[in-house]
Order: structure tokens, then C-alpha cells, then sequence
């Protein structure tokens, strides 16, 4: 199994599953964002970007599956940077499945993002709805599925798509300024500073935790189903504002946040919540971690800074 990506948040996780199944993992990585750390102790790392085609060519050889995780994940860096992000994201993900393809792969799993939605105003967001990206990154993940798509047909490569909505957990990065917002609320909550909040905190998210699109995932790699291109939402089916998550995160955490307001980020959505009904059906897909739960224990993890 190969896991690009896998020294980041997301794909250390998957990487750290896929060796408690018992499978051979590698992970290909350049660390831009992922840290050589999270990479799991028995998986074999190889420090290369995606669009290093003999780096990758070597990485996937042999490999039965690829979960491809690898990407410039910020929405903002997107923004300011869009050619680099579509060289990243959409370069990327065509060398992954060429390299998939040349190997004999026999399924490729791609990180799409709910990103595709775009600030729709019908929720819950189905993904019979036409995309409507607001931003370059949410744009370079809808041709990601495009090409996993076509590469299903022209190449005979079985590939599906998974739009995670917004991930939390244990490992996800809070540092920078395009860090995501359960992750940066935990740290300057520890560190004892105002958290930072863009917009007026109203906005809403599906937060849907690691554990469960790890789930996704091995659900995605192991389906019998002839599994060809199609896109699907892995979410909970249920949504939470900023500020409701930055309480819940307060109480877990023993401290009660004093938000600090910061203008709207551009490319950011007002409202995002999936259906989650094809990846049940498609995948035998449930989440399983509820919020609040999964709050809590990202607070134990953060440390608590209860007296
Ligand atoms: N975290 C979320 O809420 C979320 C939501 C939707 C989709 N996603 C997608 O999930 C995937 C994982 O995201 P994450 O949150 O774990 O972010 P992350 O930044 O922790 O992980 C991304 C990893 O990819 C690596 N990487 C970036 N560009 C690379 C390249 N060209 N070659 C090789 N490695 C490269 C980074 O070093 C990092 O380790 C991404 O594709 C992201 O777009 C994440």
C-alpha cells in the first residue's frame, strides 16, 4: 500500500491503520506541511514530492493500493498562490495515477474535499449537485476527481473519490496562519491565548473526525464493488458552528474561550454540512465518533490546562 501525504495529518493516521491490518505500508512525502514524526515506525518512508515521477514510479511499484493523500491542503495559500496549487494538486494527482496505472495498481483512493461544494445555500450538500468551488484548491480537488474518473475509463484504473468535509483530531497541525480551526482554537486555548476566530464564528462545518475517514478509507480500498470513478461524501451528516465548537472545546479543556474576531478569509465557505446516505450505501460507511466525544479526546491529547 502506498500512502502519498502519509507523514501529514490525515495520512499518518491511514498509514498507522494500514500497519495494524497488517499491510506493508509506504509513504511518500515531502514534507512540506507533514513532519518526518508522524510517519508510523515500520512503514517505509520516502521523502519525495508527487511530481518526482521516479521517486514515485519506485514508491508505487508493487503496490496493490494507493491512497492518495499528498496535496496543498490551505484554501488561503490556494488563493494567493493558484498555479502552484494546481501544479500540486491537479499535476500531482495525474502523475499519481499515471504512476498507478504503469504499476498495475488495482485501486487508487484520492482525498477529494468538500471543498467542491462551493457556498451552497441547498444543504445538505449531494454529490449529484454541480460543484461550485469558491476557491482554487476547491477547484484543483474537483479535477482531481475528474481525473480519478477518466483514468477509470481510459486506463481500466478503479478509483473513488472521498470529499471529506472538515477533519479534526489528534496531529493535525496548529501552527501558521492556515491552520485549521479545531487544531489552532486547541493550541491557543493550552498556550493560554485568545483564540482567533475569521469571520463572525457563525459559520457552519461537518466536522467529522480522523478515525472516521480513516474508516472511509479501508472501507474505499477493500469494496468488492467495481468502483470507477465515483465521488463521495465522508462527513456525519450533521452540522456545527465555529463558536459552538470552540465552547464545546472550552468546557473539554476546562477554560472558557475568549474569542478574538478576525476579518472574513477569502475562498472560505458560510455553511457546509454532506449528505452522507451514497457512502453508506456505496461503502457501508457510519461515523462513529460523535463531536463532542471526539472533542473531548482531542483535549486530553492537547492536555488539559484544568488546575
Ligand atoms: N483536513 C481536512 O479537513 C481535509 C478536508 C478535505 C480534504 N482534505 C484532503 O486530505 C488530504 C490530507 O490533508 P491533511 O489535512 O492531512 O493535510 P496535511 O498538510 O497534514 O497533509 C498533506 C501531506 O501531503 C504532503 N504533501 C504536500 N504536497 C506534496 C507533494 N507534492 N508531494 C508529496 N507530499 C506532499 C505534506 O507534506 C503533508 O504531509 C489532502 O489531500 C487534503 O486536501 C483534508
Amino acid at each position: 500500500m502506498l500512502v502519498t501525504g502519509g507523514a501529514g495529518f490525515i495520512g499518518s493516521h491511514l498509514a498507522e491503520a494500514l500497519l495494524e491490518l497488517g499491510s506493508e505500508v509506504r509513504v511518500l512525502d515531502d514534507l512540506s506541511t507533514g513532519v518526518r514524526a508522524n510517519v508510523p515506525a515500520g512503514a517505509q518512508f520516502i521523502e519525495a514530492s508527487v511530481l518526482d515521477g521516479a521517486a514515485l514510479s519506485a514508491a508505487v511499484r508493487g503496490c496493490s493500493v494507493v491512497f492518495h493523500q499528498a496535496a496543498m491542503v490551505s484554501v488561503p495559500r490556494s488563493v494567493a498562490e493558484p498555479a502552484e496549487c494546481l501544479r500540486q494538486n491537479v499535476m500531482g494527482t495525474e502523475r499519481v495515477l499515471s504512476a498507478a496505472v504503469d504499476a498495475k495498481v488495482s485501486r487508487v483512493v484520492f482525498a477529494a474535499s468538500g471543498a467542491a461544494y462551493g457556498d451552497r445555500p441547498v444543504l445538505p450538500c449531494r454529490e449529484d449537485a454541480a460543484p461550485a468551488p469558491v476557491s482554487p484548491y476547491g477547484m484543483s480537488k474537483v479535477a482531481g476527481e475528474m481525473l480519478m474518473s477518466v483514468f477509470s475509463r481510459q486506463y481500466g484504473l478503479s478509483t473513488v473519490s472521498l470529499r471529506y468535509m472538515n477533519v479534526y483530531g489528534p496531529r493535525q497541525r496548529p501552527d501558521g496562519p492556515y491552520a485549521a480551526a479545531v487544531s489552532a482554537f486547541a493550541s491557543a486555548l493550552k498556550a493560554g491565548r485568545r483564540p482567533v476566530v475569521y469571520g463572525d464564528g457563525r459559520q457552519t462545518r461537518d466536522w467529522v473526525h480522523v478515525s472516521d475517514v480513516v474508516s472511509a478509507n479501508l472501507l474505499a480500498a477493500t469494496s468488492a464493488r467495481r468502483l470507477a470513478g465515483e465521488v463521495v461524501n465522508i462527513g456525519t451528516g450533521r452540522r456545527e458552528d465555529l463558536l459552538a465548537v470552540l465552547a464545546a472545546l472550552g468546557e473539554a479543556m476546562g477554560v472558557r474561550p475568549e474569542p478574538q474576531f478576525g476579518p472574513e478569509r477569502s475562498g472560505d465557505v458560510r455553511d457546509a454540512v454532506a449528505d452522507i446516505g451514497r457512502a453508506r450505501e456505496l461503502l457501508g460507511y457510519e461515523p462513529r465518533v460523535d463531536l463532542r466525544r471526539g472533542l473531548a479526546e482531542l483535549a486530553d491529547s492537547a492536555g488539559a490546562v484544568r488546575a
